[in-house]
């Protein structure tokens, strides 16, 4: 049976000292725990450097929230993927929403970062997921279904390497979460999409994430289609994150 794999989403938080502490934290915790699911941080670009040296040798991973599209070159400001592998980044989140809806980033460009990580093998974690008027407008599955496609449509000859993560927009930071059958649906859906496009789907985690907590783990990551999380407030907290990575290891 594959792992769950339980990723904070720090965002733009955190500080060496912060960051420090609470690396420290999780990995003390870790280590009171068996391995039956990975987890990992995904922190700003300047702190993979520290992170690294505070992670290697623990069971913690440590991945980017974002990644260039291209290999190297005049793109200032940019990050290539070959630069994250300088700092054994294991994971590289792509497609967030945050980055969808403030920088203009559009299925293809996702799609392209997902291939540029691949290349050199980091996971990209995929972000899909509807807003809230989508969703009020029965446009779920058909929103999630196109940011997906354009991901399989450049990467199908390794698209089981990826994971994907469906976040509905209206969930992330605001508290109100998916209910677990609501999730459950929409995970769905996209299992059976991959299993149309490959026939490794089962080795694809699909996360969940949106306001997912030390409290509604549990009843979410016990749905049949939902592999984990992808964490964002609630990974800054070491006891909240630890508890969630304990809920999936339990599931
Ligand atoms: P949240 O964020 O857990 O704070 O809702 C999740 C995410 O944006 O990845």
């Amino acid at each position: 049976m594959k792992k769950k794999l339980i990723a904070g989403n720090w965002k733009m938080n955190g500080g060496r000292e912060a960051n420090e502490a609470l690396v420290r934290a999780i990995v003390a915790g870790l280590s009171a725990q068996a391995s039956s699911c990975d987890a990992a941080v995904c922190v700003p670009a300047p702190y993979l450097a520290q992170v690294q040296a505070l992670c290697q040798g623990s069971g913690l991973a440590w991945g980017a929230q974002d990644v260039s599209e291209h290999e190297q070159g005049a793109y200032t400001g940019e990050v290539s993927a070959r630069m994250l592998r300088d700092f054994g980044t294991r994971y590289a989140i792509v497609g967030h929403s945050e980055r969808r809806q403030y920088h203009g980033e559009s299925d293809a460009l996702v799609s392209h970062k997902a291939r540029a990580a691949l290349a050199q093998g980091i996971t990209p974690i995929v972000c899909v997921g509807e807003t809230l008027a989508e969703r009020e407008a029965g446009q779920t599955e058909a929103v999630v279904k196109r940011q997906l496609a354009a991901v399989i449509h450049d990467n199908g000859h390794c698209i089981s390497e990826i994971v994907v993560a469906y976040e509905p927009v209206w969930a992330i930071g605001t508290g109100k979460t998916a209910t677990p059958e609501q999730a459950q649906q929409v995970h769905a859906v996209l299992r059976a999409q991959l299993k149309a496009a490959t026939a490794h789907s089962d080795r694809i985690c699909l996360l969940y994430g949106g306001s997912m907590n030390a409290a509604n783990a549990a009843s979410l990551l016990a749905q049949p289609d939902i592999d984990g999380g992808l964490i964002g407030g609630a990974s800054l907290k070491a006891a909240d994150f630890l508890q969630i990575i304990a809920s999936a290891r339990a599931a």
